[in-house]
């Protein structure tokens, strides 16, 4: 078991005496200060969202929640938690909530790393993780994507060494949608210190159609060192409503606990999670219509010639054939928000997956701004 806790405790402690400011909470953000989707707002292909929203048992949790506002969540905690366990046939106390998953990245970040200890990432993968860690005061290792844009597990095994804390596998990856296959994972897994936890983000797992693809609660399972996590944002339509989960050893979650701030989720969130889990339509409805829809745009993208990456999740990186920088603003100027600039693949533009009419105007507004001839 990774659990040398007393010393990482210690190791936080002593960060704090030496002054870690609240300041150095980095914004990770950008999208939370864009402007909110109205029926007249922008159209939002920025941050993955599902626009598809929640599920109607989701909805209707949520409009029986009204009476409930006034209360802490009490034991709709130990309900979820239970609901996740059965899920994932694991116990209860392996599971650890947490406001989005990016709150989860968050404790794992407090609970695994300090001062002095490192953190290994693919780069560029999702930042969260990496900003957190900063408040940590933990080095950054960042290991290049493969050619082909996928995490070079090898080289970030490689990487790992006796002070490396976590390593973060974003799988399917952001800002990429490529994935590491089960083989690879499995070898992975076998090769990584077992004093390195290793952090698996699954964001996005149930988008992915591709077949050598497994999740690391099957890989993994029986390993001291791994903790996944997940969330309701994506195939569940709730990123508004914030929850997100990690599954670890029991010694794990509870470190991982230790971390997160008090009552951290709401009970309206948890029970449209619980309503969420409960139907057994909404994963295959929901993958169908955005993978559809994905579908739809590599038609359109390879009618146009354009070069683009094979997603595996709600998002798309096309190249442009220059900077991305500027597009933001130009999208913006057409009623759409499209993501932003990742600076180790400057020329590639991300778009979240919307509804078929939104991925229309997407087509029209791109094919205006940068005309299939002009991208590489
Ligand atoms: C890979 C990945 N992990 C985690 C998150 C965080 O999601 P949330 O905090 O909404 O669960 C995101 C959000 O876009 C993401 O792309």
């Amino acid at each position: 078991m990774a659990e040398p806790l007393t010393r990482r405790s210690l190791a936080r402690l002593v960060g704090a005496a030496a002054g870690v400011s609240l300041l150095e909470t980095p914004r990770l953000s950008a999208r939370a200060r864009a402007p909110e989707a109205g029926p007249s707002g922008p159209i939002r292909l920025n941050a993955n969202e599902n626009p598809y929203g929640p599920c109607r048992p989701a909805l209707d949790a949520l409009a029986g929640c009204g009476g409930v506002a006034s209360r802490y969540p009490g034991s709709v905690i130990d309900e979820t938690k239970a609901a996740l366990a059965r899920l994932h046939g694991v116990g209860a106390d392996q599971i650890v909530l947490g406001c989005g998953s990016s709150d989860v990245l968050r404790m794992a970040d407090s609970a695994f790393l300090a001062p002095g200890m490192r953190i290994v990432a693919a780069e560029p993968t999702f930042e969260a993780v990496l900003g957190y860690a900063k408040v940590t005061r933990a080095e950054a290792v960042k290991v290049p994507l493969t050619p082909d844009f996928r995490h070079d597990l090898p080289a970030m095994a490689k990487a790992c060494d006796g002070s490396t804390g976590l390593v973060y596998v974003c799988n399917p990856n952001n800002p990429t949608g490529t994935i590491v296959s089960g083989p690879e994972l499995e070898a992975f897994v076998a090769k990584v210190p077992p004093s390195c936890v290793i952090l698996m983000d699954e964001a996005y797992h149930h988008l992915v159609e591709d077949p050598s693809y497994r999740s690391a609660l099957d890989v993994a399972r029986g390993r001291d060192n791994v903790v996944v996590a997940r969330t309701f944002s994506k195939i569940y339509g709730m990123a508004g409503m914030r929850l997100g989960y990690g599954v670890a050893t029991a010694a794990n979650a509870a470190a991982m606990e230790r971390c997160a701030s008090w009552d951290n989720t709401s009970q309206a969130a948890l029970r449209m999670g619980i309503a969420s889990l409960a139907d057994a339509e909404v994963v295959p409805r929901q993958r169908r219509l955005l993978n559809d829809t994905r579908a739809w745009l590599y038609a359109e993208l390879d009618r146009d010639r354009r070069r683009y990456i094979p997603s595996q999740a709600n998002f798309v990186m096309l190249d442009v054939g220059r900077d991305v920088g500027p597009l933001g603003e130009e999208f913006r100027a057409r009623g759409i928000l499209v993501g932003r600039k990742f600076p180790s693949m400057p020329n590639w533009l991300r778009v979240s997956i919307g509804t078929p009419e939104q991925m229309a105007a997407f087509m029209t507004a791109l094919r205006g701004i940068v005309p299939a001839r002009a991208a590489a």
